[in-house]
């Protein structure tokens, strides 16, 4: 099938999939990262096809929807891409995509690197940033019923994946947890330079949060 075909379809399969989604992870927050992904490869050397496939699918089933099984995303692009007659190292590099993409807590040793994955991670990191990833956090925290702030629980910077994973802490502490840590893992140049204006302005945010509660960050 000609790619640009395999891509109409992938986005057909994709927005029905993720209808009724969270708001943090539903169709936008895709088309946000496809459309980064394809800005940021115009300055990086990579496949645009696998780049604009890996976008499309890295969330089809995120495992945090699905009671922690990461094994499912990966199956229903596999199942999906097989059903288009993707050429099969493409669909593998795609795969590979979705299960390293994710940042969960940060703290592990990557298996598996390339230069498509790394722009995705980064469209992806600079949906988490900025007046967006403002918004998507409390969508997250909303849906999850999570407290908004809590001065008698600060964040903690150790956790592993399997606490990062559990973790019911509060939504402010999510910027401390992960947030604010993005713009320094940006993998490409031009990742980099996107990340600064976002963290900055959550940097705003959370002074301006703290002027309004009438408290001196503390974190
Ligand atoms: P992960 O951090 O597990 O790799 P995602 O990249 O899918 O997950 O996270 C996407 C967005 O979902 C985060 O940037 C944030 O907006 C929201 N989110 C994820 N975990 C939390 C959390 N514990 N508290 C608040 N928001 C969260
Ligand atoms: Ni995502």
């Amino acid at each position: 099938m000609h790619q640009e075909n395999v891509l109409q379809k992938s986005i057909a399969f994709i927005k029905e999939t993720l209808a009724g989604a969270e708001g943090g992870h539903d169709w936008q927050h895709i088309s946000r990262v496809w459309n980064t992904a394809k800005y940021i490869a115009g300055y990086e050397k990579s496949d645009q096809f696998i780049v604009e496939l890996g976008a499309l699918f890295h969330d089809i089933a995120d495992s945090k929807f699905h009671s922690g099984d990461e094994s499912i995303g990966p199956k229903i692009a596999l199942k999906f891409l097989l059903s288009i007659e993707v050429d099969e190292p493409a669909i593998d590099h795609v795969i590979k995509i979705i299960e390293n993409i994710s940042f969960k807590g940060g703290n592990e040793l990557l298996t598996f690197k390339s230069p498509e994955l790394d722009i995705v991670q980064d469209a992806d990191r600079l949906d988490a940033m900025g007046a967006i990833g403002i918004a998507r956090t409390f969508s997250y925290g909303g849906f999850l019923n999570r407290e908004i702030y809590n001065p008698d629980i600060p964040p903690n910077l150790q956790m592993t994946r399997e606490e990062y994973k559990k973790s019911a802490a509060p939504v402010i502490n999510h910027f401390y947890e992960k947030l604010l840590l993005l713009k320094d893992r940006m993998n490409t140049g031009k990742g980099r330079e996107l990340a600064i204006e976002r963290h900055d302005f959550m940097e705003q945010f959370l002074a301006q949060f703290y002027r309004e509660v009438g408290k001196e960050v503390s974190w």
